[in-house]
């Protein structure tokens, strides 16, 4: 069992034949798991962000397709494989942007195609595999990021980049607790993170939780608190890292990184080698998740906005490589990352702890 520094939260269970994730749209208010037993359930819960965060996306549409499986081979011995296709394409469909997704489900479909019989064991020890994985590479990507963080000060975060967006522990948030339990940092500085509000409801909820001092701001109150030199680091994960370093996370991150550069604060993107997309050479191929908008214009069930106001909601955004500071994998550290340095670290198979 890996040991699970400041981190009390876990999001993503296999228990009992059937896969529990904790409904993060009730939190913090309430603390409820939803038992999911078909894969479209998961694909269902992966839309409406019952579960979200690019890692935890993909360890949960692995454990979709164990359910998949389980369920067409039921139905049918000999064609299971082709029985399930649908519901690995309504996986595939969930979410766009985070490419852990369709990483994961490629890690799957492997073990699919070299498996007669009962696929269930098969799957599940790989879906395990990789949910273990996920939080072993945050337990070391926290340390070599704290490693970074140099003199003890305050830290800003966006969106949750922590236990509930992965197996556990976090990217962001892994550095984060790894850096505070190192003494190096003294308080974190969330952004609420609009429309869904994933750094108040989520990242605030979960530094709570581990008793990590937490200071929630305004997305649009960040360049000030920067100006007045309160910050050393914006440490953020990411949903999917082109061949050059380019980065997309959630909406609001390039303005951070702008504001940053601006005011000489350092942006560290903290993410495991398979949110890492070799096939995209830049940012501008990375598909962008657009939301309704009504999720901008209301806010559980009222309205924000007058009617016939139009929104604008893109759930993620793209900073440019030459505005991160450092890029912390699982697999070592990249400062000032390009397209070299990037294929050097891909082509490293070990983690770096
Ligand atoms: O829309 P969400 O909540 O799935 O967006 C999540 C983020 O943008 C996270 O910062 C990203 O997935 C990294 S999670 C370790």
């Amino acid at each position: 069992m890996i040991p699970r520094n400041h981190d009390h939260v876990c999001a993503i269970i296999w228990r009992d034949n059937a896969l529990e994730l904790l409904d993060q749209r009730l939190l913090p208010g309430e603390i409820r798991y939803q038992r999911l037993t078909t894969a479209v359930e998961v694909a269902t819960a992966i839309r409406c962000m019952v579960v979200r965060g690019a890692p935890a996306i993909g360890i949960t549409a692995a454990y979709g397709v164990v359910l998949a499986a389980r369920n067409s081979y039921a139905k049918t011995q000999e064609h299971w494989q082709i029985s399930m296709q649908e519901d690995l394409d309504q996986l595939a469909a969930s979410r766009p942007t985070a490419v852990n997704l369709f990483w994961a489900l490629r890690r799957m479909k492997r073990v699919i195609a070299n498996t007669s019989g009962n696929p269930l064991e098969r799957l599940l020890i790989e879906a395990r595999a990789i949910h273990e994985e996920d939080i072993a590479a945050n337990q070391c990507m926290g340390l070599l990021g704290a490693e970074l963080l140099g003199e003890r000060g305050a830290v800003l975060t966006h969106c949750n980049a922590g236990s509930l967006a992965t197996g556990g522990y976090g990217t962001a948030l892994g550095v984060i607790r790894a850096g505070y339990a190192a003494g190096l940092i003294e308080r974190v500085y969330a952004d609420e993170t609009r429309p869904w509000l994933q750094g108040a409801r989520l990242t605030a909820w979960e530094l709570v939780q581990d008793r990590i001092p937490v200071t929630l701001l305004a997305d649009g109150a960040a360049a000030s608190l920067m100006r007045q030199g309160m910050i050393r680091w914006v440490i953020v994960g990411a949903d999917r890292i082109a061949a050059n370093g380019d980065a997309a996370n959630k909406i609001g991150t390039y303005g951070l990184a702008v504001t940053a550069r601006y005011h000489g604060v350092k942006l560290m993107v903290v993410a495991p080698a398979s949110t890492v997309d070799l096939a995209v050479p830049n940012g501008t191929g990375i598909p962008i998740e657009q939301r309704a908008a009504d999720e901008l214009l209301n806010f559980n069930g009222y309205p924000v906005a007058p009617t016939g106001a139009d929104g604008w909601n893109p759930s993620f955004d793209v900073t440019p490589a030459e505005l991160i500071d450092a890029f912390v994998t699982e697999r070592g550290v990249i400062l000032k990352p390009d397209a070299a340095k990037i294929a050097d670290m891909m082509g490293i198979e070990n983690p770096a702890c």
